[in-house]
Order: C-alpha cells, then sequence, then structure tokens
C-alpha cells in the first residue's frame, strides 16, 4: 500500500465512523462517566446485534463497488472508507479508540501498541529538529530516557523540570519550546503535577501540553477539562486491569489526534492489535468498580503501614501526610491504587518481602487486579534512568529516601492485604 494514503479519518467524526453508534447522550442530557465506561463507543453489530463487541481480525477490508471505494473513473477514494488495513485502525480497536475519547471526553483517541508507543508517538510528531521539549525530571522511566537521551540525537532540546515546581517550570521556557510533558501522579515517587498551572503557563508560551494519566485513570483526573491538549495512558496498566494485553493510547482534540495518527500513528507501525483492544475494553467494562475499590483499599493500606514499626515513610495521595493532599483533593476524584513506603536496608527488606509474601506479589508493572510491588531503589534509578543532581535530587529523595517500594493495589480482600503485608514486613 502507497504510504501516501491519507488517513480514513482525515475527514470523518469519530462518532460517525462505525454505524450504527451508541449515543454518548440521552433524551438530551449527557451520561454519565460510569455509564460512557460501557456504553461510549460501543457498536451493536448490524448483522447479529450481540451487545459485547465483536473482534474484528481481518487485516484489510473488500474495496466494493458502490460502497464509496470507487468513484466514476474506477479510481479508489482510499479516504471514503474507514476501514482498509489495521494499521491504522481496524473496527474492534476503532470502538476502543471511541470509548477512550469518550471516557477523557476528547474529540478523539488513538490507540496504540503499547503506553510507550503513544508517548513516541506524540513526541516524534509534534516534536522536530531545533524544538524543545520540556519533560517531567521524575516521569514513566521509558518516557524520561526517550526523551533524554534519544530525541537529542534527532537535533531535539530537552530540559528535564521538576514540574511540581511552576518557578522551575518557568524559568524553562525558550521560544522553541514546543511540548510540555508530565506526569500526575507520577511514576514511581507519587509526586503530583498541578496540570491547570502547567497547561496555563505553557500556553502562554505557545507550547502544547502531554500528560501521561496511566497512575491518575479516567476515575480520577480529567485532564482535558484541566487545560491539557493531550492525555496519554498506557493501557497496560489500570484500564486494562488484568495483566494480560498491552496497550496505550493518546487523547486530544481532534486535529491534534489526527495529526499524530496520519504521522505516528502510520509510519511508527506501532499498531494495537484487535485482540488486545478487545481484552482492553473488557477490562473498561468494570474499570469505576476496580478503581474505587483499589482506592479504598489503598487508603487502608497507607494508614495501617504508617502505624507499622518497620515502615520508615507512607506516599499516598489520600493521606494528610502527602505534601500535595490538597492538590489531590483539587484535582483527583479518587486517589487511585498506588502507594509507595520507605523501610530502614530496603535491599534486604525487597529479598525478605519476595520471599514472605503470600497475597501480593513480587513483581514489576502495576495496575492489575492482583496486588504487586517491587523495590525501586533511588541509586539504582539515577543511574539507570534519572541522573538528577543538587536541588532536583533532594526533591526526589524528599519523596523516595533511598528507594521506594511501589504497591500497586489489587482487588484482593483488603483484610487479607493487610496481613499479609504484616506478616512479610515482620522480622
Ligand atoms: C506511567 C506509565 N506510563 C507509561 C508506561 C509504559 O507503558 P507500556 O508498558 O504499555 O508501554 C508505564 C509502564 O510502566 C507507566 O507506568
Amino acid at each position: 500500500m502507497s504510504s501516501s494514503v491519507p488517513s480514513p479519518f482525515a475527514a470523518t467524526d469519530h462518532r460517525s465512523v462505525a454505524a450504527p453508534l451508541r449515543p454518548s447522550s440521552e433524551g438530551g442530557h449527557t451520561l454519565r462517566r460510569e455509564t460512557l465506561a460501557l456504553d461510549g463507543g460501543l457498536v451493536i453489530d448490524p448483522a447479529t446485534k450481540a451487545i459485547a463487541p465483536n473482534i474484528s481480525m481481518s487485516v484489510n477490508n473488500m474495496l466494493v463497488p458502490g460502497d464509496g471505494a470507487f468513484s466514476a473513473d474506477g479510481v479508489s477514494d482510499l479516504t471514503a472508507l474507514p476501514f482498509l488495513y489495521a494499521r491504522w485502525t481496524n473496527p474492534t480497536v476503532r470502538q476502543l479508540e471511541q470509548r477512550m475519547a469518550a471516557l477523557e471526553d476528547a474529540d478523539d483517541a488513538l490507540a496504540t501498541a503499547t503506553g510507550v508507543a503513544a508517548i513516541a508517538a506524540t513526541f516524534l510528531t509534534l516534536l522536530k529538529k531545533g524544538d524543545h521539549l520540556i519533560v517531567s525530571d521524575v516521569c514513566y522511566a521509558g518516557a524520561n530516557e526517550l526523551a533524554r537521551r534519544i530525541l537529542p540525537d534527532y537535533g531535539i532540546e530537552v530540559t528535564a523540570v521538576n514540574m511540581s515546581r511552576i518557578d522551575e517550570l518557568a524559568a524553562a521556557f525558550r521560544p522553541n519550546t514546543r511540548l510540555v510533558h508530565c506526569e500526575s501522579p507520577c511514576n514511581p515517587i507519587l509526586r503530583l503535577t498541578d496540570l491547570t498551572a502547567v497547561a496555563t503557563l505553557a500556553h502562554r508560551h505557545g507550547a502544547l501540553v502531554s500528560v501521561d494519566s496511566t497512575l491518575a485513570t479516567p476515575v480520577a483526573t480529567r485532564p482535558l477539562a484541566l487545560g491539557v491538549d493531550l492525555v496519554i495512558h498506557s493501557l497496560t496498566k489500570f484500564i486494562n486491569g488484568h495483566g494480560d494485553a498491552l496497550g496505550g493510547v493518546v487523547c486530544g482534540r481532534k486535529e491534534l489526534v489526527e495529526k499524530i495518527r496520519s504521522r505516528a500513528g502510520v509510519y511508527l507501525g506501532a499498531s494495537l492489535s484487535a485482540q488486545n483492544a478487545w481484552l482492553v475494553m473488557r477490562g473498561i467494562d468494570t474499570l469505576f468498580p476496580r478503581l474505587r475499590t483499589m482506592s479504598d483499599s489503598a487508603l487502608r493500606i497507607a494508614r495501617f503501614l504508617s502505624d507499622h514499626p518497620r515502615v520508615t515513610s507512607v506516599t499516598y495521595p489520600g493521606l494528610t501526610t502527602h505534601p500535595q493532599h490538597d492538590l489531590a483533593k483539587h484535582q483527583m476524584d479518587v486517589f487511585g491504587g498506588m502507594l509507595t513506603f520507605q523501610t530502614e536496608d530496603p535491599q534486604a527488606m525487597a529479598i525478605h518481602l519476595a520471599r514472605r509474601l503470600r497475597v501480593a506479589h513480587y513483581a514489576f508493572s502495576l495496575g492489575h487486579q492482583r496486588s504487586i510491588v517491587v523495590l525501586l531503589d533511588t541509586a539504582e534509578m539515577m543511574n539507570s534512568t534519572y541522573r538528577l543532581q543538587g536541588a532536583q535530587l533532594a526533591a526526589y529523595r524528599a519523596f523516595a529516601g533511598d528507594g521506594v517500594f511501589r504497591l500497586s493495589i489489587g482487588l484482593e480482600s483488603v483484610d487479607d492485604l493487610v496481613e499479609d503485608l504484616d506478616q512479610a514486613l515482620s522480622p
């Protein structure tokens, strides 16, 4: 297929791509977001009337005369077809994109094979040689490394900034700053970013703002309503929520998403599979109740750990001891399923926990139905990824000390989790 073929969505409103589409508002009032999580973008199969989304595995769809594929002179009019070739999108992936757009109250969304692909797609579309990117000095390691190690090789200037310091951000803008990329809460230290303040400042300087909202999820925070331009998720985490599919998404204004789709969506080639799109949609069905249960459990466990003799510090946005608890209350509807804690001699404790835990799992990743804990050692994180110094290193250490145990709360009985952590932490 010629790479010069325009995006099939170039002139199409996402709500009319795959008819019949369930409306996002009934009887003149907008449906609530819990309902949109189930209904937004849901396409009832016209042949079978199946309510659960079908998986369409086909890579390509037939060009049929009379369907708008051919003009009178017989030349293909490929822009008339929504589903041409699955690297651009396919019907199942498109349903997921519409559901994510509905959840984030965005015009449109582009789904990708992984969360990192959504971040790379955004960077590689919005930045070119000579442009300047401001990236959070602490954000998901893959995003941080992509920005600070890879992009400069392509002539893109990059500055890492502590986004919780608006004065530091204000001082970092240059005339060629095009994009500010942040996270809230940030992985792994759960420091928050005031998204309204960042967006206001960036727009004053003519820059766009992307936020990786993976840890917040659409249940906690709606970044577009706070002024952010693009919301990115690793769908692999809470949104799929079952630890069995990779995926990513970027949501935002129609023209921005179209630009990302027609450049990186096509040429990066990191398209989401229909099978994974279906799994992620099945996960979204229960996103709201999962996040509410996880948030309730996380608060209870954060309080339990705060009182535990072997724990020296706990960070959770829902605790009044979190330094940005007021911002958390303002920006998050629920405080989420992630917390961190510190202990003496974290390396020895990591081995101890990996041996002793019976309910939670000692492993990387987060946002699954099963609880997961892992040590992120500060010296190791500095070496491998962040390379912070001076005030930025001190600010990291204020949240993380020598290292944090990052705990992603699952759906187990909270009593079992408390008992498990208690016995595992004991000498
Ligand atoms: C906040 C955040 N963003 C992005 C990613 C990358 O997601 P993926 O593994 O789907 O590429 C992760 C993975 O841990 C993450 O925690």
